[in-house]
């Protein structure tokens, strides 16, 4: 039996070319491997206010820092009431690329004070169980991204640079932070580690 009745929120973070993406693919599939119920989903996210999101997001500067903080959050709370939480009602492990520190990080790079983005987010969020920080040097990630589509607002090395601290000051029990520059074998194995003792803890798989 399971010890409560609700899944898991596992989300990973970090600046544009820190691999999340790569891992939360990788930590999915050996999930669903182990037959444990896991789905992955993205902010922004699929939704009218995601897709503004990115229409926006290739223009340069075609939104303020509020305004940007304004469509996230809209963006957010849909993601969390269509997607998130019908999919921990059902007992599953949410596997969530990017959350609100990427609001706190992002849009607290360009100047809004951070609490008061923590404020708003924790207004609308469910809190998740454990947050993986992938940590870069802003230069290599920007690296491993040149032969990808850039968009214009958000890729610019100082920018990263000042939300790459900001991920690193996070701080309590369930952030876990990871350094991103190791092969993404070697970051898969410490991120499933860590998610397998965690899943075996609240019995959702069996221990090893
Ligand atoms: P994302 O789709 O994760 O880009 P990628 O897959 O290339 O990493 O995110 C797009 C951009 O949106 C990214 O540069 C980070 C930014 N972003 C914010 O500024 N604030 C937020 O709250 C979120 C979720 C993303």
């Amino acid at each position: 039996m399971k010890k409560r009745n609700r899944g898991v929120l596992i989300v990973l973070e970090g600046i544009d070319g820190s691999g999340k993406t790569t891992q939360a693919r990788m930590l999915l599939d050996k999930l669903q491997k182990k037959e444990v119920e896991a789905v992955y989903l993205q902010e922004p996210s699929e939704s009218k206010w995601g897709q503004e999101i990115k229409k926006k997001a290739a223009v340069k500067n075609s939104l303020s820092p509020e305004e940007e903080l304004d469509l996230f959050l809209k963006d957010r709370k849909e993601n969390v009431e269509k997607n998130i939480k019908p999919a921990l009602k059902k007992n599953q492990v949410v596997i969530l690329d990017r959350y609100y520190f990427s609001t706190m990080a992002y849009q607290g790079a360009k100047g809004i004070d951070l609490q008061l983005i923590r404020k708003k987010n924790e207004e609308i969020i469910v809190p998740p169980d454990l947050i993986f920080v992938l940590d870069i040097n802003a230069q290599n990630g920007l690296r491993r991204l040149q032969n990808r589509k850039k968009d214009l607002l958000f890729e610019r090395t100082d920018y990263l640079v000042k939300v790459r601290k900001i991920f690193q000051s996070f701080q309590g029990e369930n952030f876990i932070h990871i350094d991103a520059q190791k092969d993404k074998e070697n970051i898969h194995r410490e991120i499933l580690r860590v998610v397998v003792r965690y899943l075996t803890r609240l019995d959702f798989v069996e221990p090893e």
